[in-house]
């Protein structure tokens, strides 16, 4: 057997973790999610979902990886060959979300570049017309925008440079990648605090509406959030707990992750909230008007608070290296799981594969910067992070919970980890979680049928949405296809 790749200590491989976990997921999602969905009650139905799905399937995906020193189709492969493809779909996903995840990296760089006093910079407005050039609609491809080339290419260079030597590096980065933004959120969040109208913010975010807690979208949004969050069914988690040595635990590990990254979310509202309820006083108009989650938040609200703020480009500044701090250990995650994936099958080098891996990733890329990127980017996200991530976790819980046996791994899971779990696990793997994931798949199926994603013509979204789908399982299928290489016996 060749030899793994191997973290330097249990720590490295929490922050890596933690890492990939906390991104702009936390920032720009779920504040807005919890604001919308109930407020402070929204809290109830989150931690269900992490424990009920979340801590289950991170649990699971661990113990994949550590049992069986794979990536995730590795994995899969050993546990039963029929189950390959859904690694290398999971992969598929993971790939695609990078694609433009690394895009809106680059738009970050533009910005924390402009924070030093570039010119379109000036009103925040002009990001979608100045930076990235939106077009009139999807069909309008208009021309690419050479910064947001500029900044790709600048971002898939950093991922290469961190994974190229394999997750020893990884493990270096991630101590400061990961207590960074942390530090400098709060930061923002004290200067946030102490803004006028920002008490007013506050409340928008956190005053409970229990009654919401009767909707089933509320609950519905908790477990999607939960998972995107958590960075589930990316094939992420498996290869990284495949450079742990088999002795070593995984349940206090998934305890850990999960609870780090729910905490790193609420705190995020803190500094969101406080902020948006300084803007619209400043402003003196309602804060609901204010209030936009995704890209919108981080360039142009964000900033146009900012720019009224006192020493506003150090704040700027401050606010645009935390995004690339937040964003860029997820985005790598992404690609050690896939390059993972294909040296385990083909047992080419890591500074070979992750090559290939990050020169494809930009060509690709390059789709989203153009004039309608950005629309392409919104259908592309909506279908990967609705059905992608959903139908993986979906089909790992039911091949390894009703068809390789969760007795198993859970026997392996208790003669390593620092505390045991108990049969509950097993239910959840074979019954709980799948059903939430079954029903969120059964909704987002149903909604999308009675209304269609946004306002964009039909033809978009079955090229962005449905096509993208199509093309990764069918390359999933081809790659399950191939035999894999079996390495040369080491002399
Ligand atoms: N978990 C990351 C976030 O919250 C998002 C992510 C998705 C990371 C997919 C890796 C893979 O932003």
């Amino acid at each position: 057997m060749a030899h793994r790749d191997r973290w330097a200590s249990r720590q490295a491989f929490i922050m890596a973790a933690v890492g990939s976990a906390i991104g702009l997921g936390n920032l720009w999602r779920f504040p807005m999610v919890a604001y919308a969905n109930g407020g402070g009650a929204f809290l109830i139905p989150y931690v269900v979902a992490l424990l009920t799905a979340g801590v289950p399937l991170m649990i699971l995906e661990y113990s994949l990886g550590s049992f069986f020193q794979k990536s995730t189709p590795g994995s899969l492969r050993a546990a039963d060959k029929r189950f390959e493809m859904i690694g290398w779909w999971a992969l598929g996903v993971g790939t695609t979300i990078s694609l433009y995840y690394a895009v809106i990296m680059g738009w970050s760089w533009d910005y924390l570049a402009c924070s030093f006093g570039q010119p379109w910079c000036d009103n925040a407005q002009l990001f979608f017309d100045n930076l990235l050039g939106v077009t009139d609609g999807v069909g309008y491809i208009g021309r690419i925008s050479w910064p947001a080339l500029i900044g790709l290419a600048v971002t898939w260079a950093c991922i290469y440079w961190i994974i190229k030597k394999g997750v020893l590096r990884v493990g270096k980065v991630v101590m400061i990648t990961v207590p960074l933004p942390a530090i400098l959120l709060l930061f923002i969040l004290i200067r946030g605090l102490t803004l006028p109208g920002a008490l007013e913010g506050l409340k928008y975010y956190l005053t409970p509406d229990f009654g919401a807690l009767t909707n089933a979208r509320t609950w519905l949004q908790a477990y999607a959030q939960v998972f995107f969050s958590l960075s589930l069914g990316f094939g992420i988690l498996t290869a990284y707990a495949s450079y742990l040595p088999k002795k070593s635990d995984i349940a206090n590990n998934a305890f850990i992750t999960s609870f780090a990254d729910a905490g790193f979310a609420f705190f995020a509202g803190f500094a969101v909230f406080s902020v948006l309820g300084y803007l619209a006083q400043a402003q003196g108009v309602p804060v609901e008007s204010v209030v936009k989650g995704g890209p919108s938040l981080a360039f142009v609200i964000y900033p146009t608070a900012m720019s009224l703020m006192p020493f506003a480009p150090v704040i700027a500044a401050m606010f645009f290296i935390t995004l690339l701090t937040l964003g860029i250990d997820s985005a790598f995650s992404i690609v050690e799981g896939a390059v993972a994936g294909l040296r385990d099958k083909w047992h080419i080098s890591q500074e070979r594969a992750t090559l290939y891996f990050c020169i494809f990733g930009f060509f690709g890329g390059l789709i989203f910067t153009t004039g309608a990127g950005y629309y392409w980017l919104d259908i592309v996200d909506r279908w990967m992070n609705d059905y992608g991530l959903v139908v993986i976790g979906f089909l790992e819980c039911i091949a390894i919970g009703w068809f390789y046996g969760t007795d198993k791994l859970r026997a392996y899971i208790n003669e390593v980890s620092d505390f045991d779990i108990g049969i509950w696990w097993d239910i959840f793997i074979k019954w709980v979680t799948p059903l939430a994931l079954g029903w969120a798949l059964v909704s987002n199926v149903v909604n999308d049928i009675r209304q269609p994603y946004g306002d964009y013509p039909g033809w978009a979204l079955v090229a962005g949405g449905w096509g993208v789908v199509a093309v990764i399982v069918i390359v999933a299928a081809l790659i399950t296809r191939v035999k894999p290489v079996v390495p040369k016996e080491e002399s």
